[in-house]
């Protein structure tokens, strides 16, 4: 059965730019006679088959057929897409195509926008068996054998130089789904205005990223990605656009802001809150082992020293965003850089000084450098980002790691020992650094599904799984296996906390509370009332748990497979 949904969403895609894609809806009339195409009723759950072990996937007598293919397209004027995974160039078939195949792998990460214009396209290779093809990080945007919405024409932009939100006056902005973070620091230069945007290039403004979070560089000035949506179009599953915000629609208002995407409807477009443009002042460090220090114990003593600073940049509306790599013969490489919205030059210089008196202290003579300051909302390029094969894992350390020297040893000694192993093991240390409190949520942010670990965050600490290519699946397991010890030391020392999803792991024990913590039986509750079909599923999303991807590949956590029951029906 197909649901109006899709039909709604795809005729966007064609909508003429002068006109919002909302403008555009699907109606009765339009579906005509067209039996397998139906709004929802959510007080009529009877049409979903309960006898269904696995949804259909191509070759199965429940799949559609090619006519009935072809009339939801006829129906959605033509939109419909069946596109071939880019890498078929490089296999043997009918596709095999040499010269292609070589521009892939040699130029295709040099041409803009190559992967991201194509749609099937997954930024993470490992969720697809680290074939060749997946930009969410976990998976959470493929599927084999599965329709899936592909926003990225919803190219619209608007500001909105004085909007009223209940307790909302001032700039804001409407675009959207398709827009990404580029598009929104082109739109921040040219409009004079700050909008909190992701900070890679391609990165959604309106999907993944703001609906389980979303950081960046002024979050901890102006709160998350989530804490700056004011209303929200969205298409629910019984395939009606209706609008979320602050009055209307408050069930979808709360979830689609931290309670993950691709599960309670699919957002066109959001409002969100806008800002005076505002300079974002940097200052760098780098420290080495075994020259200049060649002492490790003073090494991960001065990583700590920063570590511990941060608690100040933090409160004081900056972010850290620091790496360690290990490498051969006990030798790590530091780097971070410490940036602070609305603070010049000379005092972020002065803001650090501190912590240079403390690293010469205990002999790690550095200077501390000259900052450089540009405006937060500069011009970018777009495109660059590419497939990689990196998994992450995701944990958020609280503030009270912070607060009491014990645990704060204890911490630094967990992220130590995970690092360490990253040495043998082909991973490194990523810590983000930021505090988006209640506090600087604001209105109407602050009540939101946003996991509290969040609010209460000093460190989004994560363990960067470089998955080889070419492993088994029973070296993958092993792997993982290996993974789950050292992300368990930091889960040791901040029982209670949570996991990033956006940049966690789909393999995260009990994702439901280390992603969604308390909010998750509201969260249920919700899906349950506006998707009693479970029409939407993703990996870890809210009430995907009763199914499961089952991976012909045998990797763990791939996508690539059938989809079906956890609990066999009897
Ligand atoms: C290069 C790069 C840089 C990054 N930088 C940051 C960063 O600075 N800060 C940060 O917090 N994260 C960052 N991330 C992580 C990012 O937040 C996640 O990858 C996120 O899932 C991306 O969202 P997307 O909508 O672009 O991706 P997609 O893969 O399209 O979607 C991710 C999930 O959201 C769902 N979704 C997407 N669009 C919609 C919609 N319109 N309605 C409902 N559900 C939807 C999808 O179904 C899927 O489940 C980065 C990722 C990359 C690849
Ligand atoms: C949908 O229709 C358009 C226009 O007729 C056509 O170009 C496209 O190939 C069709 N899509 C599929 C999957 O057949
Ligand atoms: C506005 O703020 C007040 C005080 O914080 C709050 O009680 C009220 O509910 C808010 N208004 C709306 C529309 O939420
Ligand atoms: C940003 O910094 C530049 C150069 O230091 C300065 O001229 C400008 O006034 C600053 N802008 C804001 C908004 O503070
Ligand atoms: C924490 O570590 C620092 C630096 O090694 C040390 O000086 C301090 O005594 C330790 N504090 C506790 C409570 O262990």
């Amino acid at each position: 059965m197909f649901i109006a949904t899709l039909t709604a969403l795809f005729s966007c895609t064609f909508a003429d730019v002068v006109l919002r894609p909302e403008a555009f809806q699907l109606s009765r009339d339009d579906i005509g006679d067209f039996s397998d195409i139906a709004f929802g009723n959510a007080n009529d759950v009877a049409s979903i088959d309960p006898d269904t072990e696995c949804r259909s996937i191509p070759g199965d007598p429940g799949w559609p057929s090619e006519g009935e293919w072809s009339r939801l397209n006829a129906s959605i004027d033509g939109a419909l897409l069946k596109p071939e995974p880019a890498a078929a160039t490089c296999y043997p078939g009918p596709d095999y195509d040499q010269q292609r195949c070589r521009f892939l792998v040699e130029t295709a990460a040099s041409v803009r926008y190559f992967w991201i214009d194509d749609p099937l396209v997954a930024l993470a290779e490992w969720t697809q068996g680290s074939t060749n093809t997946g930009h969410d990080f976990g998976g959470r945007s493929v599927g084999a054998g599965s329709l899936s919405i592909w926003v990225h024409h919803l190219k619209d932009f608007e500001l909105l130089p004085e909007y009223t939100q209940g307790n909302y006056t001032g700039p804001a902005v409407r675009y959207g789904a398709g827009i990404e973070a580029w598009e929104m620091y082109n739109f921040m230069a040219a409009n004079g205005i700050t909008l909190v945007a992701p900070g890679g290039s391609t990165v959604g403004g309106a999907g993944g990223w703001l609906s389980s979070g979303g950081h960046c560089s002024i979050t901890s000035t102006f709160g998350l990605g989530a804490d700056q949506a004011l209303s929200i179009e969205v298409v629910t599953a019984d395939g009606r656009l209706v609008t979320a915000d602050p009055e209307t629609n408050t069930d979808l208002f709360w979830a689609l802001r931290g309670g993950g995407g691709a599960t309670y409807g699919i957002i066109t477009s959001v409002i969100m809150k806008a800002y005076a443009p505002i300079n974002l002042t940097t200052s760098s460090l780098a420290l080495r082992t075994p020259s200049p220090i060649s002492d490790i114990d003073t090494f991960w003593q001065a990583v700590s020293l920063y570590y511990r600073f941060c608690a100040d940049i933090l409160d004081a509306g900056g972010y850290g965003f620091s790496y360690i790599y290990p490498g051969a013969d006990n030798s790590y490489r530091f780097t971070t850089s410490s940036q602070f919205p609305g603070k010049t030059p000379s005092e972020v210089r002065d803001f650090m000084q501190p912590l240079y008196d403390e690293l010469d202290r205990i002999g790690v003579n550095v200077v501390n450098p000259t900052p450089t300051t540009r405006v937060f909302g500069s011009p970018r390029g777009g495109g660059g980002d590419r497939p990689v094969n990196t998994r992450y894992r995701s944990r958020l350390l609280p503030r009270e790691n912070w607060e009491d020297d014990e645990l704060f040893n204890r911490t630094m000694a967990a992220i130590r020992e995970a690092t360490e192993g990253g040495y043998e093991n082909d991973f490194y240390f990523h810590g983000t650094l930021t505090s988006p409190t209640e506090g600087v949520a604001g209105w109407p942010g602050r009540d939101s599904a946003v996991i509290p670990a969040w609010r209460n965050n000093r460190m989004h600490a994560m363990l960067m799984d470089l998955q080889p290519v070419g492993v088994t699946a029973a070296e993958a397991r092993d792997r993982d296996a290996m993974m789950q010890t050292y992300m368990q030391l930091l889960r040791d020392v901040s029982p209670g906390a949570g996991s990033y999803m956006n940049e966690g792991d789909p393999g995260e024990p009990n994702w439901q509370e280390a992603f969604y913590g308390e909010h998750y039986t509201r969260l249920l509750e919700i899906k349950r009332a506006r998707d009693p079909w479970g029409l939407f599923w993703a990996p870890t999303t809210v009430g995907s748990e009763g199914w499961e991807v089952q991976p012909v590949d045998g990797y763990p956590n791939s996508q690539n497979g059938r989809l079906c029951r956890v609990t066999p029906l009897s």
